[in-house]
């Protein structure tokens, strides 16, 4: 790996020189630019990793540089230094995106921990850009399909909140699959912001303190193993957006921090003594009833109302009408040309099954179900035989034998497995009941049984946690 390159902006010759023959002994590049105008010349040819430049410069000063830098390269860090009486002036460059302030006279090893710092917080932007890139397909709205009035009145709003620039917090909710985090990356993609990063994090996925040092960054120190510090993913998520995903899960002791973060947009690191501006906009998702919740006190309510300024409720899949056939059309096509099947049409009885099931694991089920299907068919219609949406193996990958009968949601056992509750049945019943052997057909193993249900682990934890199954 190539040393990372640090540029000096300083017209002091000799405290530039001096430093950069101190970080080249330390193991960096270094090259020295004695204004602003060089440094803009320079940076094309040098692409730093790392910037540091005098707040009092000849010509264009350093907080204007700064916004030329940032004009050219947003990531870059750029720290500011500053002599006595222009202090304010680093105080300034910090809230207008700079990194952070050296003081006058340079001591040279704190010069060195910021820079390693610097250097990390952009190799760590770019890690997470890189993710960024490959985790997010382009999208546009077009490819959330829907027709139904339901989903219409959705999609238009989501259209209006992805023309404005500053966008309020957004809140989306909705059951299992019903398609919350394709909806937020779509209004990230279709927005002016695009190019800003789209950070998601689950929040079930750690415990309380991990994720507070994951969400706001840790001084070196702060606990055991911070050897190094680092920053969190609302500064990383610096002009674009943090999507909280199943945010009902954040736990209490959070809470408050969470909310300070997004109504004051200030953050503090762990172990950290200052408080850093962040310029981060907030959408949240959640399959819960978070405002029963904030009502009962289990999740604060001062934080829902900020996290829910704007509320987008995605409906559930069997209550949008013919979009269910839409979307199995969709996924038809999709799935023909992955595995090479001319599969064409839909049979009418196969319709009608697909129009009928309650579709408890929503679009993403939907796609399961007919990837299943179109890899059994023959021919270039799609039967529904190659649905069995009546059998345990509709909500599975694969076929198993059926050892357990669980309890139907009538209380009586169903041969075959889990049946269709039939007429207007307890569907949260028939959840747990399903949920219960998918768990033991996975032999107790969470991660097979999500993946049988076809739904994230994270999911199915919280699932087995709300029916009071032992995971
Ligand atoms: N309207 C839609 N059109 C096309 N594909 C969709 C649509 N809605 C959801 N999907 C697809 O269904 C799958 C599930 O969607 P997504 O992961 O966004 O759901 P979710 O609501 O975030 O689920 P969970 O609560 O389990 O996290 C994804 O593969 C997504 O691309
Ligand atoms: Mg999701």
């Amino acid at each position: 790996m190539s040393a990372s390159t640090v540029l000096i902006v300083d017209d002091e010759r000799t405290l530039a020189r001096s430093i950069k023959a101190f970080l080249i002994d330390s193991g960096y590049d270094a090259e020295v630019a004695g204004s602003g105008e060089q440094a803009l010349e320079q940076l094309e040819r040098v692409r730093p990793d790392v910037i540091f430049a005098d707040v009092r410069l000849p010509g264009m000063n350093g907080i204007e540089l700064l916004r030329r830098i940032r004009e050219f390269d947003a990531a870059v860090p750029v720290i500011m230094m500053t002599a006595y009486g222009t202090i304010e002036g680093a105080v300034e460059a910090v809230k207008l995106g700079a990194f952070d302030y050296l003081k006058k006279p340079v001591d040279l090893d704190e010069l060195k921990l910021l820079t390693d710092r610097a250097r990390e917080s952009s190799r760590l932007k770019q890690e997470l850009s890189y993710y960024r890139r490959r985790g997010t397909p382009e999208l546009r709205f077009a490819e959330i399909a829907g027709q139904s009035p339901a989903m219409q009145a959705v999609l238009d709003r989501a259209r209006q909140i992805a023309a404005l620039d500053d966008v309020p917090p957004v809140l989306i909710t909705g059951e299992t699959g019903t398609g919350k985090g394709l909806l937020a990356r779509s209004i990230h993609a279709a927005g002016p912001r695009s190019t800003r990063p789209f950070i998601e994090v689950n929040c079930t996925a750690l415990p309380g303190t991990l994720m507070e040092a994951e969400l706001f960054g840790h001084e070196r120190g702060a606990f055991t193993d911070a050897k190094e510090s680092k920053i969190g993913l609302f500064e990383a998520a610096e002009g674009g957006y943090l999507f909280l995903d199943e945010v009902g899960d954040i736990e209490l002791s959070l809470q408050g921090k969470l909310l300070r973060a997004i109504e004051d947009r200030v953050i503090r690191r762990v172990g950290g003594v200052r408080d850093r501006k962040i310029d981060t906009r907030i959408f949240s998702a959640t399959n819960r009833d978070l405002e029963r919740e904030a009502q009962r006190g289990t999740f604060r309510k001062d934080l829902y109302f900020r996290l829910a300024v704007i509320l987008l409720r995605l409906p559930p899949l069997r209550e949008r009408d013919d979009d269910v056939l839409l979307l199995a059309e969709q996924f038809l096509h999709q799935f023909g040309a992955k595995y090479g099947k001319d599969v064409r049409e839909i049979s009418p009885r196969a319709r009608e099954s697909l129009l009928s099931y309650p579709w408890p694991g929503n679009v993403r089920e939907l796609s399961h179900v007919i990837e299943r299907a179109v890899l059994w068919s023959h021919g270039p219609v799609l039967d529904a035989d190659h649905l069995s949406l009546s059998e345990p193996a509709a909500i599975g990958t694969t076929v198993t034998q059926v050892d357990a009968i669980p309890p139907g949601p009538n209380g009586g056992a169903q041969a075959g497995g889990v049946g269709i509750p039939s007429g207007a049945g307890d569907l949260p019943q028939w959840e747990k009941a399903v949920i219960e052997q998918a768990m033991r057909d996975a032999g107790g193993n969470q991660t097979k049984a999500a993946q049988r249900l076809g739904i994230s682990r994270d999911t199915l934890r919280y699932r087995l946690k709300k029916f009071g199954i032992a995971g």
